[in-house]
């Protein structure tokens, strides 16, 4: 049975992953990778489109043996059947503005991104697609890398439940949403 480890881009997959993936002795599957290496990102202006069905086929017939598979598109391309768990890092959103800026997101990709952590929308199709019992979504705000490398080892043992993350009311209360939303 295989792994994941998913969330918005910035939340630490990688980092996590590569200490997770050696605490396993599991190989690690970067979807994204995947997606280069067979050439299915469109290039429409700055936003990346990826074929996800053609993304999904590939990694059904390449990927049968047990792995960690790490990347935002884990809910649409990998399929429940042979996934144990998987994690959902969620961080909160104006810790995320800074590592956005950092790797040069324009403010459409940065507002769009937030914006999909702010709703939790990763968690609502990782939920959708593996089903509430193998999804654990776990803060890493203010969490060491240690710290979060604990929790994911737990939440893969099924030590730990999932947790309560609300970014919209912090967002809303501090009278941010247009930082966050187009309307
Ligand atoms: N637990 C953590 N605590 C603090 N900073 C972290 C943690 N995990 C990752 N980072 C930092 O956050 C940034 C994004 O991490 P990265 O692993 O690239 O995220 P992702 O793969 O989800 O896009 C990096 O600068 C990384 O050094
Ligand atoms: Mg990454």
């Amino acid at each position: 049975m295989s792994y994941v480890i998913t969330g918005n881009p910035g939340v630490g997959k990688h980092t996590i992953s590569k200490k997770i993936s050696k605490l396993l002795q599991m190989e690690i599957i970067d979807i994204n990778k995947i997606a280069q290496d067979f050439e299915l990102f469109e290039k429409n202006g700055e936003t990346n489109d990826v074929d996800v069905v053609k993304l999904g086929e590939i990694i059904r017939k390449k990927f049968s043996r047990p792995v960690l598979f790490v990347g935002h598109l884990a809910p649409y391309v990998l399929s429940s059947d042979k996934i144990k768990k998987v994690i959902v890092l969620r961080k909160n959103p104006y810790d995320l503005i800074s590592i956005y800026i950092e790797r040069g997101y324009s403010k459409e990709k940065i507002r769009e991104n937030l914006g999909g952590e702010a709703l939790g929308i990763i968690l609502h199709d990782a939920i959708s697609q593996f089903g509430p019992e193998k999804t654990v979504q776990i803060d890493v705000s203010s969490h060491s890398v240690l710290q979060t490398i604990k929790k994911v080892m737990d939440a893969l043992n099924g030590e730990i439940k999932t947790e309560e993350v609300d970014w919209l009311t912090t967002i809303s209360e501090k009278n941010d949403l247009k930082e966050f939303f187009a309307y």
